[in-house]
């Protein structure tokens, strides 16, 4: 088949996207495709020429612009198909302060969160104790994200804030470990537990997601059989509230009570070939080249 790859754009993971590209270039060649590359970033308007003669788009994009419904609405309209989730789907679980708000109405456990949707006054201080993290509304990859451990670090990142046309959510800090879990074609894969190896890491920041060996990533998780199953039940859940379509990761915290806190649903999770759902299809036998094959097949339905 012709093969359009769609990488890079503006959000603040472009490089995220860009690295994941070359693991799905290589597949997709090895796989016999012909593949054109295209970057919303150089030409978005370019996409209606680029997708003439090519049977199939295979989005890598990440954050806003890109996870966000955008371009898959383009290519709804363009009529050519692509792996992942419809705009609705992309655009409801892109925004942290949508999904949150529909998680809870269906008594999916996540953390209280305050939405900053204007810039916050000088005076403003969170509801919740410290530490919080503030993070973008629409990021992702742990960018655009801080821990606030107290009143001078709030200082600090209050300028950002303020000069951010962004809008921001609050969150407080729940100890415990990062757990992740991917759903493929309906069906929940073996969930990861994660630990950051980096100094100073005391969560899954940028630095210990895309350094070799920055974090501990154990796949399958080794948890009970029944926490598993509630962390597979739950990210089902999310994925059809969501109305989301053959892939997504959710990710969670579990708490020193073993307690499960939903943090966000990703429909464009990172795809490296040592990201995490890559290593979640390898746990039930499906390389990389089978998964980019399996997405394949799913945009296609
Ligand atoms: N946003 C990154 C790519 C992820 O969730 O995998
Ligand atoms: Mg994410």
């Amino acid at each position: 088949m012709n093969i359009l790859l769609i990488a890079g754009g503006w959000s603040s993971e472009r490089d995220v996207s860009l690295s994941g590209a070359v693991g799905i270039k290589s597949a997709l060649q090895r796989l016999g495709h012909q593949v054109t590359f295209f970057d919303p970033k150089i030409s978005l308007n370019g996409l209606t020429k680029a997708v003439k003669n090519q049977d199939f788009a295979f989005i890598n994009l990440h954050g806003c612009p890109g996870e966000d419904g955008l371009i898959q609405a383009m290519l709804e309209a363009l009529k050519c198909p692509y792996q992942g989730s419809n705009p609705a789907g992309s655009f409801l679980a892109l925004n942290k302060a949508a999904a949150k708000e529909l998680f809870r109405h269906a008594n999916l456990p996540t953390a209280d969160w305050e939405l900053l949707s204007t810039k916050p006054q000088k005076n403003w201080r969170p509801t919740f104790e410290y530490p919080v993290f503030i993070k973008s509304n629409t990021g992702g990859s742990s960018l655009e994200l801080a821990k606030i451990n107290n009143e001078t670090e709030l200082a600090n990142s209050l300028d950002t804030l303020l000069n951010s046309p962004k809008e921001f959510i609050v969150e407080p800090n729940i100890e415990g470990v990062e757990i992740t879990c991917g759903i493929l074609d309906e069906t929940p894969l073996p969930p990861i537990l994660i630990r950051p190896k980096i100094a100073n890491s005391d969560f899954f920041d940028y630095k210990s997601k895309y350094t070799k060996g920055g974090a501990e990533e154990i796949c399958p998780a080794p948890i009970s059989k029944e926490l598993t199953e509630e962390i597979q039940a739950l990210t089902l859940k999310a994925h059809k509230l969501l109305g989301l379509s053959d892939y997504s990761r959710a990710d969670f915290i579990l708490d020193k009570n073993e307690k499960l806190w939903l943090l966000e649903v990703n429909t464009l999770p990172g795809m490296t070939p040592t990201s995490l759902i890559p290593q979640e299809a390898a746990a039930i036998g499906l390389d990389y080249d089978a998964l980019v094959s399996k997405l394949i097949d799913l945009g296609l339905r």
